[in-house]
């Protein structure tokens, strides 16, 4: 809806431009800005439903303390930059690993809400979650399964809180491995954390998945950066705030 107060366009929404009679938009109506407000915030809005953040978080940057992490802190505090610089500029996957309520939910999504205020385009779930979204769809639409595994395959950026903990049955090994390959070879930007080392010898983890998220390990520019936070469990810890 355009403002109806609105001083550019008198509350149509409508505008000519003002260029030349010679000016092939000369005389076409274009949306004037009153309308790209509104357009920005629809955007945003619809952005924020497909995410998967369904209220305001508190899980951001800002309170996230790398000083008062329960281990390495200047680690944590160079992690939280370089995934702050992500954000911006999501290339490439990564990987958090590491123990129980050392963070990484946490971190996960403050990256999400980061790319969210950027208006990118982000879904982030536990991969519980991620496979019941497949299963139901999301919100009132209730698309079909094949669109929903694009959505999950093709949007712009995938964060998977919790790899690993999922059972187990052909259908989701199949699924999480149709998203996974779909984005290692469209090399689309992903986040995953787990509790698991990849290396680990009774892995939950499809091995295919493991050697795709190992890609690069050993060398300095990969497309998997690896990250394994060596902190303890924060919960104790935690005030309100
Ligand atoms: N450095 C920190 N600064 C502020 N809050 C923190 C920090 N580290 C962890 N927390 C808080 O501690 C709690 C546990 O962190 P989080 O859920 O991110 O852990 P996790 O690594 O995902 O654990 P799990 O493996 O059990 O899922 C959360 O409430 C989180 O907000
Ligand atoms: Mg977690
Ligand atoms: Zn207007």
């Amino acid at each position: 809806m355009p403002d109806p107060n609105c001083k550019i366009c008198g509350g149509t929404g409508m505008v000519c431009l003002d260029v030349p009679t010679s000016d092939p938009r000369f005389g076409k109506p274009y949306p004037c800005k009153c309308m790209e407000k509104e357009y920005l915030s629809r955007k945003s809005q619809k952005l924020r439903k497909l995410s998967g953040i369904k209220s305001a978080s508190s899980l951001t940057f800002d309170s996230f303390h790398p000083e008062r992490c329960r281990g390495n802190k200047r680690a944590m505090a160079a992690l939280k930059i370089a995934l702050e610089r992500w954000s911006e500029r999501p290339k490439g996957w990564i990987i958090l690993e590491g123990p129980y309520g050392c963070g990484k939910t946490h971190l996960a999504y403050a990256c999400a809400n980061k790319m969210l205020d950027l208006k990118m385009g982000v879904h982030i779930a536990s991969m519980p979650d991620l496979l019941k979204t497949l299963k139901d769809g999301i919100g009132d639409d209730k698309n079909d399964l094949s669109s929903r595994l694009d959505l999950m395959a093709q949007c712009s950026v995938l964060i998977i809180d919790d790899l690993g903990v999922e059972k187990a049955t052909e259908w989701s090994r199949e699924s999480i491995f149709l998203i996974f390959n779909t984005r290692y070879h469209n090399r689309l930007p992903m986040l995953i954390t787990t509790n698991e080392p990849l290396d680990s010898p009774n892995s939950n983890i499809d091995p295919r998945i493991r050697s795709r998220l190992s890609e690069g390990a050993n060398t300095k520019n990969s497309f998997c950066r690896y990250n394994k936070i060596e902190c303890e469990d924060y919960r104790p810890f935690k005030e309100e705030e």
